[in-house]
């Protein structure tokens, strides 16, 4: 592929058609639904900071509400432009308690559903920072003639067979992956198209930045705590934006861990397995890190018992994971007295 001249979203995911296993233009549809309801949602989520200016001085439009509408906008966009192609025959979204079944469009069988997060860190929108859409796809487990059950929805990520995440950023991206490596594109408002922009990501194997919410510390468990210690010791730079997204995204490029471990308040950690951890996992894996649990687990391998499940996580370059979990291993095997 010529890096001379611009490649735009679609052209690049129809000349990687021939890349999936299963080769359909079913896949390569879905992925072009996405891109063109993450321009939807980016045109609104740039307007919401002006919508928010406006409400500050009008009172009864609560800042907090519009926070939650463009949440409900976003998702209402994703299903929309997913249910309108047909492509896929079923979506879960963090906003819906249950899976929407999506009847089939002129005929056409669908193979495949959508797991979302439409809005991740809208609490961000307000204050105008960066907030981001996550998605995966799955291929469906049953039957083809007959709706999506809740089966095809609680699938390992190790199944996934692509996921990405768009940043709507200081500049607005998307990056996903299909299982063979992560690619970046950055909308040019100019064109409305999103253009190849960051080929064939590769994380670095260490990094100087890990993100947490430190102010929860006393809240994790003891080695938690202590691999924290650690990265302080050594002087990485924490950041955390509050929303993992844009977190994971530093990292991505700059190298560095992103931890939601388990606190009291969230025992089993707070993020959501199927529209955040799995999907962002599968994206980090593919570009040449790691994603584990705080129980040493890898995040992709859980066991998906509900739509809404929680996980915790430690997620990013490859040798900072591992160190977490040798960290972790060599505090839980001390005596329990004096922790
Ligand atoms: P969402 O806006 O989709 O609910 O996700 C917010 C998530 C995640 O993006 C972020 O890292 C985390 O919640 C922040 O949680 P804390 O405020 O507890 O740190
Ligand atoms: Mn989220
Ligand atoms: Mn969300």
């Amino acid at each position: 592929m010529s890096n001379n001249r611009t490649v735009t979203l679609d052209e690049f995911i129809i000349r990687r058609q021939k890349d999936f296993s299963f080769a359909s233009g079913e896949l390569t549809g879905l992925l072009r639904d996405i891109g063109v309801a993450a321009k939807i949602v980016n045109r609104e989520v740039n307007k919401a900071g002006l919508l928010n200016i406006l409400g500050v001085a009008d009172k009864s439009n609560a800042t907090g509400d519009e926070v939650q509408k463009l949440d409900l906008y976003a998702n209402q966009k994703l299903i929309d432009c997913l249910k309108n192609s047909g492509e896929c025959c079923g979506i879960a979204s963090e906003e819906n308690e249950d899976f929407i079944p999506i009847n089939s469009v002129a005929d056409k069988s669908s193979k495949y559903v959508v797991v979302f997060d439409p809005l991740d860190g809208s609490s961000n929108i307000d204050v105008n920072v960066s907030v981001g859409t996550i998605f995966g796809i799955y291929r469906r487990v049953s039957d083809a003639n007959s709706p999506c059950n809740l089966d095809d929805f609680l699938q390992k990520g190790t199944k996934l067979v692509a996921a990405g995440y768009v940043l709507y950023g200081t500049s607005t991206l998307l990056v996903y992956t299909t299982g063979r490596g992560v690619n970046g594109f950055t909308l040019d408002p100019t064109i409305g198209e999103f253009c190849l922009s960051h080929q064939d990501i590769q994380i670095p194997e260490r990094g100087n930045y890990y993100s947490v919410n430190q102010g929860y510390y006393l809240k994790f468990d003891v080695e938690m705590r202590r691999y924290i210690d650690y990265c302080s010791d050594m002087n990485y730079r924490l950041r955390y934006i509050g929303s993992m997204v844009s977190d994971i995204h530093r990292i991505l490029f700059q190298g560095g861990i992103f931890l939601y471990p388990n606190t009291r308040k969230y025992p089993q950690g707070k993020l959501r397995l199927v529209y955040e951890c799995n999907p962002l996992s599968f994206i980090v894996e593919q570009a040449g890190g790691r994603s584990i649990s705080s129980q040493l687990e890898r995040i992709m391998d859980l066991d998906v018992k509900h739509l809404h499940q929680r996980a915790t996580i430690a997620i990013g370059s490859p040798a900072m994971v591992d160190e977490m979990k040798a960290f972790v291993e060599r505090y839980s095997a001390l005596p329990t007295f004096g922790k």
